[in-house]
């Protein structure tokens, strides 16, 4: 099987801060690095990281040629990835406690072709997954075709619009959202999460772990979350979400593909940084122990 993945491809510019700027304040960063990332280009190295096969769907301009290339070294399928005009970018400052705050300038991320799309998944087939996140244009169009083509369409809604989510809930089997995009959704479709369209929804609470609302048995389960001491939690997400569909490309269940995902993620917060950063498999081994099955 094969993780088809619709997704931003940015240049990361982090910068640690004293606290995050209050309007009109000006702050001298005490660390400065570059990194890839891009919500897709981060759950697609995690899904690589998780033993997937994955395809990556995006563009680059020629200043980013180097971020296709380090997909392909993580184990990226780029094939796929267009020439665009100019490579997206993220300001992402980041405070002593770990939090940030980001900027996205899209550029070629939202340059992506009909024809792109339909050309990458002309090579998909049946019980693939198709991913997705907010970063990218031709997202309907791209959960349609999936679709009718039978994959599995898991959709992270972040960073958060109503409209985006309310257009793609009819195509999703699997949505993926935060706390407070969650209560966003609430708000927005003026209906509670277990009553929206998809079977499985996935609402991660940081420290606090993580709750699956299973619509297919009716019932909603308690994941926690593991102590370790973050530093970083940029990222921690799409690691979460790219590990979840390398389990569950893998024919993982949805609940070990759940405590493999928290296991990442917990371990990606003690990492400063994104794409970069995303731990392997032995990474987490070494660190938590084997999986409990
Ligand atoms: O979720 C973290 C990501 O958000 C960063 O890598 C940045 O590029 C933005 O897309």
């Amino acid at each position: 099987m094969v993780v088809y993945n619709l997704g931003s491809i940015n240049s990361d510019y982090f910068y640690h801060l004293p606290n995050l700027p209050l309007a009109g304040e000006t702050l001298v960063a005490h660390e400065y690095r570059r990194g890839m990332g891009g919500k897709g280009a981060n759950m697609s190295v995690a899904a690589s990281r998780g033993a997937a096969r994955v395809m990556h769907i995006g563009s680059v301009g020629q200043d980013g040629l180097w971020a296709k290339n380090r997909l392909l070294e993580y184990g990226v399928d780029t094939r796929h990835i267009a020439s665009g005009s100019i490579t997206g970018h993220a300001i992402i400052m980041i405070d002593p406690s770990g939090e940030n705050s980001i900027v996205i300038h899209p550029g070629a991320n939202r340059e992506i072709t009909k024809d792109q799309i339909g050309s990458a998944l002309s090579e998909a087939s049946s019980g693939d997954i198709l991913l997705m996140q907010n970063e990218t244009n031709q997202q309907i169009y791209t959960a349609k075709t999936a679709k009718e083509l039978g994959l599995k369409v898991i959709y992270a809604a972040a960073p958060f619009e109503a409209k985006s989510v309310a257009d793609i809930l009819p195509y999703m089997d699997m949505l993926v959202l935060n706390e407070i995009e969650a209560k966003q959704l609430e708000t927005s479709s003026g209906q509670d999460l277990q009553s929206l369209g998809p079977n499985h929804i996935f609402v991660t609470l940081g420290s606090r772990g993580c709750k699956h609302f299973d619509k297919l048995q009716d019932k909603t389960l308690h994941f926690d979350a593991i102590p370790v001491k973050a530093v970083d939690t940029t990222g921690a997400g799409d690691t979460f979400t790219g590990y979840l569909a390398a389990g569950l490309d893998r024919g993982l269940g949805v609940e070990q593909s759940i405590m493999l995902a928290t296991r990442a993620a917990a371990l990606m917060v003690m990492r400063h940084g994104t794409s970069d950063v995303i731990p392997d498999l032995k990474d987490i081994e070494d660190k938590f122990g084997p999986q409990p099955i």
